[in-house]
């Protein structure tokens, strides 16, 4: 049996993976321009803004009692500076609903997607995208600050400007190392001056519980693929330290860190309350190449199976940032449901194993959506989607996952019937 100990279990999703219907952001504006591989948008996702009591009552009946969701800022502020209070009051109207069934909020504001407004006057490309992001926060926190006391101000500013501005795979399509380092810049000066405001709104509106604040870093373990080989090793270190490390410092401790900055502190303080982690899977680094260790497990998307990867990121983490973890997203694409009650055993335990306070752990995700370039090809959910008409089935791993959160461990019963062995 894997104990638990109080970690609390939940899932997690993002608004335009699985809402539907707007058209204002900019990757339904990427999918207009052919930029996903199956064709299909984010306008349909998961008809969520439909079925949004729909959803809760599942999530409800699976006992999920912690939910990650996000919000669409191009519905909120659809044009700049105009805020549109029926959405809010959408948002709203959710967030109370998930309440009454007993289901805690975690809050993310932005998650890769930008209004068209935004996206058209250069995003985070300059250090004029404080003003307007730190608008729409205020706007937020004034509707929802007296509900939701924990938040998540941006999700994976490292994967968002790696892939929108070095790869040139998401919008905005460029391809400029430098531009992605100060788009990674400007997102820390956006957390900043995120974090400030919700602290300072929750504080005038006398909102009741602690605010916590937090970013959901996408963290990622790399290893020399030749354990001996001195270029590997360097190497490895540096794409940690460039992808992940210096960025979450920068973020945490208002001081922007190589090659964000020159080390300067913007205003020296701890800038969160928790630590965000997003954890999928690992590199090995060969010379400057990313690739696979062969011979291993790989889920559906060809990355690596290595649970192990989680207890050594929580350690890191809880030595260096010294408060609670939250596992703010770890899942698998498994198109058959084949391997993903696995996969949650080993990622739980492998938490579990780390011995740090990992207070709460969201699976990624809820139910199968728009996984953006891959579009409605890759089903990482709990809960299966049919996309033509918004059916939604619960898996086996669902299943099992209640079960997990029911008894908070993995009891031998559940591993026998939901994996095939006991650990
Ligand atoms: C993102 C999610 C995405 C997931 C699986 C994370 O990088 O935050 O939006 O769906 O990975 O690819």
């Amino acid at each position: 049996m894997i104990a638990l100990n109080g970690m609390k279990l939940g899932v997690a999703t993002a608004a335009t993976q699985i809402e539907g219907g707007d058209e204002n952001n900019s990757w339904a504006d990427w999918a207009r321009r052919g930029g996903i591989k199956d064709g299909s948008s984010p306008v349909r996702a998961c008809g969520h803004w439909e079925r949004v009591e729909e959803d809760a009552s599942l999530m409800a009946e699976l006992g999920i009692r912690e939910y990650r969701l996000g919000l669409e800022w191009s519905r909120i502020e659809p044009k700049r500076g105009i805020f549109d209070p029926e959405a809010m009051e959408h948002y709203r109207r959710e967030i109370i609903s998930l309440l009454d069934r007993g289901i805690t909020p975690l809050v993310t504001l932005h998650h890769f997607t930008n209004p068209l407004w935004f996206e058209n006057a250069g995003a985070f490309e300059s250090e004029g995208c404080v003003v307007p992001f730190r608008e729409y926060v205020n706007y937020v926190l004034n509707s929802i600050g007296d509900l939701v006391s924990d938040y998540i101000t941006i999700n994976e500013p490292n994967v968002y400007a790696a892939n929108g501005y070095l790869f040139g795979e998401w919008p905005p399509g460029k391809k400029d190392a430098r531009l992605a380092l100060r788009v990674m810049k400007n997102m820390a000066l956006c957390h900043y001056a995120a974090y400030d405001e919700i602290h300072t709104v929750r504080q005038e509106l006398g909102a009741a519980g602690k605010t916590r604040v937090g970013v959901a870093q996408h963290m990622r373990v790399f290893d020399p693929l030749r354990r001996f080989n001195p270029v590997d090793r360097i190497a490895a270190r540096i794409y940690e330290r460039v992808f992940q490390t210096a960025l979450t410092d920068s973020m945490s401790f208002g001081r922007l860190r190589l090659p964000l900055g020159l080390g300067v502190p913007v205003k020296r303080k701890r800038y969160y309350e928790f630590i965000g982690i997003n954890y999928y899977s690992r590199f090995a680094v060969k010379g400057t190449k990313l690739v696979n260790f062969p011979g291993r497990p790989e889920n559906d998307l060809g990355w690596e199976i290595y649970p192990e990867g989680l207890t050594r990121l929580i350690r890191k983490c809880a030595r260096r940032y010294k408060a609670p973890v939250f596992i703010t997203e770890n899942g698998t694409c498994d198109r058959a449901d084949a391997f993903r009650a696995r996969y949650i055993r080993d990622h739980l335990a492998a938490a579990a194993a780390s011995g740090a306070n990992v207070e709460k752990y969201f699976y990624w995700t809820f139910t199968d959506n728009f996984e953006w370039a891959e579009g409605e090809t890759a089903p990482f959910g709990l809960v299966r989607c049919e996309f033509k008409t918004g059916e939604r089935t619960v898996r086996a791993s669902g299943r099992f996952y209640a079960g997990i959160i029911r008894e908070n461990a993995v009891t031998d019963a559940l591993q026998k019937e939901f994996v095939g062995d006991v650990k």
